[in-house]
């Protein structure tokens, strides 16, 4: 992806956020320069990989197949320093008919929820254990109510409602307009935790054609002495 389709995406991205009274902690406004100047007092945003996380999954094409997200809490697997947090918070922005393609996560519960605009759409399948899309039926907690659906079936969650997505359970979705989706999970780890069903790229490969506005939470420099 360009840097400056990232800037735009962000740019976007925070006026729907506005639209929806959703508020982003201090932290997601820092300029590449703040970040330059930040000593280890902000070791946790970086240890913990908070902040703005935008991908296009490798697709080349961000509107079809792509997603933006901000973390805004986490905790950490294996530093001691941040492992007591077991949990974390996300706000993810779905276009319209935008996919995030179909995975699963190997450790991490999962609490997906419309938190407003258009409607999320969830195609759910469970998982076999050599990693295919088993044709059984799926039981899922959709707002505290225990839910059975057929596999691959479509589950549409309007604003406020949310479903609890357990490991191991293969999960696509996209929205019907554009969603703002909360997520509440244990913590996130998203260097190991995910099994895309096809293979593809979490991250997406940056062409500097302008300055960031933002970093993105793989990019923050070192600590300042
Ligand atoms: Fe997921």
């Amino acid at each position: 992806m360009k840097r400056s389709e990232i800037n735009r995406l962000m740019k976007t991205a925070i006026a729907f956020l506005e639209e929806q009274s959703f508020k982003l902690p201090p932290f997601a406004y820092w300029s590449p320069s703040d970040w330059r100047q930040r000593g280890n007092d902000a070791n946790e945003i970086r240890e913990c990989m908070l902040g703005w996380d935008l991908t296009d999954f490798g697709s080349g094409a961000f509107a079809g197949v792509g997603l933006i997200m901000f973390t805004i809490r986490n905790g950490h697997n294996t530093n001691p320093e941040y492992s007591a947090k077991p949990y974390c918070e996300k706000i993810l922005i779905a276009g319209d008919g935008q996919v995030t393609p179909m995975h699963f996560h190997w450790n991490k519960m999962e609490d997906i929820i419309n938190r407003g605009g258009g409607d999320l759409a969830i195609r759910l399948y469970n998982s076999t254990e050599d990693g295919e899309l088993s044709q059984d039926d799926v039981e899922v907690s959709i707002d505290g109510v225990l839910t059975g659906v057929k596999a691959g079936e479509i589950v549409r969650l309007k604003p406020g409602e949310s479903i609890c997505l357990p490991p191991g359970l293969y999960h696509e979705f996209w929205g019907q307009g554009t969603v703002l989706i909360g997520e509440v999970s244990k913590v996130n780890d998203d260097n190991v935790d995910n099994r895309f069903y096809e293979e593809i790229g979490r991250f997406p490969e940056i062409e500097e054609d302008e300055e960031p506005l933002y970093l993105l939470f793989s990019e923050y420099p070192p600590a300042a002495e």
